[in-house]
């Protein structure tokens, strides 16, 4: 039961709501301004919820397209994993509302907790599982509604995040194909640069809690600026290193999209032309776990990529966690 073989992406699939909040919506809510937005994270618009519209919603219709894309029926699905940090309920898992829903009657389903880089680590999980020959199908998913734990009048969060998800199938493929090398890491010590302090058990929901405006996200942006710079030139240098490979064999770089400035510094560290690059964070600013795979879906939809392809992803996020998977196409 238990062998090694390739494991590569079979399909990819996007969601993201409808409504657009642009900077000058933001601008009569907050002390800001269009200009302010663009230049320091190259944000124009991102998406929002419907009132009532969750995270499990998001997620339907990206696996959906991924498992049309990937040809598979609901039925193959051996796992559904959904990275996500706004789930639909503190339990049971968005995973299971999603298994229900597609009607994956066989499949085992549990959420990931990784924030930014929970897609990547959904790829490193679910490609485990069939690398060693346990499963055929997994439905790995990237979802956030991270408008709903956004502070609407904190001009320090809520011009970043937006709405969306992003999903992919995985499943065998010849060795050599599909993912090359994949690299995780954590530090928890900087936990509290991104955080939501209430609602959990170290601090149950309460009124004061809310009158505080603890359900809210809080986060020192030019820490986590910091960070971000310098783990995702390592992450990257990493997973290039395992898989014995340089930075001139890389084709096409999808990164998470948190703001411009931090894609450049990896960009300009990589000496990549920006043609190779996608950027979609001026459409959607910062989706958290749907980042990558939305921006990974709509490069491949646009066909961006060629057959053999190096293609590099990699992120950071709340954790603090980060990560990177080398893919050949
Ligand atoms: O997936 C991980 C999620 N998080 C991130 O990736 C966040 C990473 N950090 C960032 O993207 C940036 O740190 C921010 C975009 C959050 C902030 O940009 P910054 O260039 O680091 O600005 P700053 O916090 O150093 O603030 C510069 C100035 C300050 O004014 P003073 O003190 O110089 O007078 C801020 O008060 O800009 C002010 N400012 C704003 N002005 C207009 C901060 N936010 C805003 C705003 N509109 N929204």
């Amino acid at each position: 039961m238990f062998s090694t073989r390739g494991v590569g992406i079979l399909g990819t699939g996007s969601y993201l709501p409808e409504e657009i909040i642009t900077n000058k919506n933001l601008e009569k809510i907050i002390d800001t301004s269009d200009e302010w937005i663009r230049s320091r994270t190259g944000i124009k618009e991102r998406r929002k919820v419907a009132s009532g519209e969750t995270t499990s919603d998001l997620c339907f219709y990206a696996a959906k397209h991924a498992m049309t894309a990937a040809e598979i029926s609901p039925e193959e699905l051996d796992l559904i994993i959904v990275a996500t940090v706004t789930p639909d309920m503190i339990f049971p898992a968005t995973a299971c509302l999603l298994q229900d829903r597609l009607g994956a009657k066989k499949a085992a389903a549990f959420d990931l907790s990784a924030a930014c880089t929970g897609f990547i680590y959904g790829l490193a999980v679910g490609s485990q599982f069939i690398s060693t020959g346990m499963y055929d199908k997994v439905l790995v998913v990237g979802a956030d509604a991270l408008s709903t734990v956004v502070n609407p009048e904190d001009r320090n969060t809520s011009i970043l995040f937006g709405d969306g998800a992003g999903a992919c199938v995985l499943g065998p493929v010849e060795t050599g194909q599909g993912i090359l090398s994949l690299y995780l890491g954590s530090d928890g010590g900087g936990g509290d640069l991104l955080y939501v302090p209430a609602g959990g058990s170290r601090k149950p929901a309460t009124k004061e809690t809310l009158a505080q405006k603890e359900h809210y996200i809080r986060m020192s942006g030019n820490e986590v600026f910091k960070f971000a710079v310098r783990i995702m030139d390592d992450a990257s240098m990493k997973v290039l290193d395992q898989a014995g490979l340089s930075k001139d064999d890389i084709d096409f770089l999808v990164p998470h999209q948190a703001n411009i400035r931090i894609v450049e510094a990896a960009v300009k560290r990589l000496e990549l032309p920006k043609d190779q690059v996608y950027i979609n964070l001026d459409k959607y600013g910062n989706m958290s776990g749907a980042s990558i795979p939305v921006a990974l879906d709509e490069a491949v939809r646009a066909g961006r990529f060629n057959k053999g392809d190096v293609v590099l992803l990699v992120g950071f996020g709340a954790g603090l966690t980060w990560g990177s998977t080398l893919l050949r196409w």
